[in-house]
């Protein structure tokens, strides 16, 4: 049972909103996952009446039920610095509230990070944050990322945050950490007694993650070139799927248990030095990015990254991990693979084994599932090797790829669970790494490499992997 809720949406107009909010609220509510009783606010500056507002959304127009669920949406209008905006904004939330008195009040940040503290400062003057303990679950903060841009402002932020709030009540997202896949890991990794053995540096080679996009920055130019791929992609999404590979076993299948655990792999992952910076991160930006619109034209943002990384747990230790990320790139999509020891050779070498052995892949998106490649003998052959895949994917299996993230991510901020929502010490770590590499290059001048679009970033990139005898998968 969901209980009544009132979601004030800061930044309504805004791209999350309009390709993930609205149509993963929409969807629930098309589900029946919404309760009885439900009010979404959009909060915005655009000067637009109501029907301008859900005007936006039009895409999402499908017959009668779309005119049902604009019934529970509204728009409010008003400056994030402006005082008299949340006079108003409290005004219309006593209203509601007297109607229904259990409502649940979410406040969501899905504006810019500039934007965060100013609206914090508002919510707090105007007492729309309940900090009464006995009500504390009442009142929910919900919050993107980039939490900061460096490690020292988003010590800030979170001084700011937990000035405010109960940590009970802060709901960081991180959408990765609710794609069923990246869910799964923990199921497939700690359910299944078979890989857990094999699980280690005695058995893995080294793993790969590939992060890509076909699209560029598109018309988030202004957001993106103020924030570039490392932040945007690496410090959160990347580090979190390292996360679900070198994690320990949780103590428990709970909200801490899982959260301690995902956070002390991330403090596990190696610092890196400003020599290695050069030799171990590749900074890449695709050629017509400076043409894109609101980039700057002399931008020195990244729309690209690889780098080698390494886990200094007992378990990965000397394990490298390699990763690319970039937007602009041949195909959409994000897989994780481990590639095992080739042990081939030691009984067939003569034979000629595969250049690789076995490799466990797990698809994020799409393709949703899990391929073990294995080496088996060609049929007919006296004696060849080849490899095959035995290959399980969601669509094939259970009919759908899976739940969307975005929808599964505010379910939970509706139940008050937060197991899939960063906890602060998992930022510190993963900005302490990101902000040693952001100091890197500042300090070393221009490292930007240049690729054309469409392909998989700049050579260097594969110079990264290739210098260890490697090759990306
Ligand atoms: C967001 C990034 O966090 O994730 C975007 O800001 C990126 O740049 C997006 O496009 C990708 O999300 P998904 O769920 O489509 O992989």
């Amino acid at each position: 049972m969901i209980n009544p809720f009132v979601m004030v949406i800061f930044g309504a107009t805004g791209d999350l909103a309009r390709t993930k909010l609205i149509p993963a609220l929409f969807s629930l509510y098309k589900k029946k996952q919404l309760p009885k009783d439900f009010y979404i606010i959009g909060f915005a500056r655009r000067d637009l009446i109501n029907d301008g507002f859900l005007q936006i959304f039009e895409s999402l127009n499908d017959k009668k039920e779309w005119n049902d669920f604009l019934r529970y949406i509204s728009y409010h209008q008003g400056d994030f610095s402006d005082e008299k905006a949340y006079i108003s904004l409290t005004g219309k939330l006593n209203l509601l509230e007297k109607n229904n008195n259990h409502l649940n009040f979410l406040y969501y940040l899905a504006t810019p990070p500039v934007n965060y503290l100013e609206i914090i400062h508002g919510l707090q003057e105007s007492e729309l944050i309940d900090k009464k303990k006995e009500d504390i679950h009442r009142t929910r903060l919900i919050i993107e990322k980039p939490f900061g841009k460096d490690l020292e402002t988003a010590r800030n932020l979170d001084r700011k945050l937990s000035e405010n709030f109960d940590e009970r009540q802060i709901f960081r997202v991180d959408h990765y950490l609710a794609k069923e896949t990246v869910q799964n890991m923990i199921a497939f990794r700690f359910a299944n007694g078979i890989f857990e053995p094999v699980w280690n540096n005695n058995y893995i080679d080294h793993v790969q993650i590939t992060w890509g996009e076909v699209k560029g920055v598109g018309g988030r130019g202004k957001f993106f070139d103020g924030v570039g791929l490392l932040r945007d992609v690496a410090q959160n999404h990347l580090l979190q799927l390292i996360a679900t590979i070198a994690m320990e076993q949780p103590k428990t299948f709970s909200k801490e248990g899982v959260r301690d655990a995902r956070a002390k792999a991330i403090k596990a992952i190696r610092g890196i030095s400003s020599k290695d910076i050069l030799e171990n991160i590749v900074r890449g930006q695709y050629k017509d990015y400076l043409l894109e619109k609101d980039v700057s034209p002399k931008s020195e943002t990244e729309t690209f990254v690889a780098m080698k990384l390494f886990v200094d747990s007992p378990r990965f230790k000397d394990v490298p991990f390699y990763l690319r990320a970039g937007k602009k790139v041949p195909k959409d999509v994000v897989e994780i693979s481990i590639v095992f020891i080739q042990t081939c050779h030691i009984l067939f070498k003569e034979f000629g084994c595969p250049e690789i052995g076995n490799v466990l892949t797990i698809h994020i998106q799409p393709d949703e599932g899990i391929i073990l490649r294995v080496i088996t003998k060609k049929p007919d052959s006296k004696l060849a090797l080849g490899t095959v895949d035995m290959k399980f994917t969601y669509q094939e299996e259970f009919g759908n790829k899976g739940a969307d993230a975005y929808e599964k991510l505010l379910l939970d901020v509706f139940d008050g669970d937060q197991m899939l929502f960063n906890r602060s010490d998992e930022l510190e770590s993963s900005w302490e790494l990101i902000t040693q590499i952001l100091r890197g290059w500042e300090s070393q001048g221009p490292v930007m490499k240049f690729y054309d679009s469409g392909t998989w970033g700049p050579i260097e990139a594969n110079r990264l992997i290739e210098k260890d005898g490697k090759k990306w998968l």
